[in-house]
């Protein structure tokens, strides 16, 4: 895993954000009525778009971080320099929406630690976090040399 997150610039973290918010029309919430997107700006420049999607099984249910990160990783690409996330119930006001423990453990799999999250209420309107505040101490591959 590289330690070096590389630069971006407020329009691309603008268009993260941007982004997230509208992916929240794609989550299939009829459980919850929690809408939630993400943008997840891989190394390679492509951004990889995710929403939550829900299932009456409940535990089946994804949240929109991992399908963003996922369908990176099932692309070929393993290597991120932000994510966006943008959640809130679906007739209230946009929240600063802060991910689950298991996709801070599956950004930890594939992430830095000074890798950025942004949580969006809109392209300027954010709060910029970083991995290593949300999880501190992360088990990870490093623990099972
Ligand atoms: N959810 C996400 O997609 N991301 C988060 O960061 C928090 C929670 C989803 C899972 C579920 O569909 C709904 O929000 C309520 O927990």
């Amino acid at each position: 895993m590289s330690e070096y997150v590389r630069e971006i610039t407020e329009e691309q973290i603008q268009e993260l954000c941007e982004k997230a918010v509208r992916m929240r029309a794609r989550s299939y919430v009829p459980y919850s009525h929690f809408r939630v997107g993400a943008a997840l700006l891989g190394e390679d420049g492509k951004i990889y778009t995710g929403c939550n999607i829900e299932n009456a099984a409940f535990t089946p249910t994804i949240c929109a971080e991992r399908t963003a990160i996922f369908k990176a990783v099932s692309e070929g690409t393993t290597k991120f320099a932000a994510i966006a996330i943008a959640g809130g119930t679906e007739n209230g006001p946009l929240q600063y929406c802060s991910p689950c423990g298991v996709c801070r453990q599956v950004m930890q799999e594939f992430c830095p630690p000074d890798f950025p999250i942004y949580l969006a209420k809109s392209g300027t309107d954010y709060r910029k976090y970083t991995l290593k505040t949300l999880l501190p101490d992360g088990f990870g591959g490093k623990n099972l040399k």
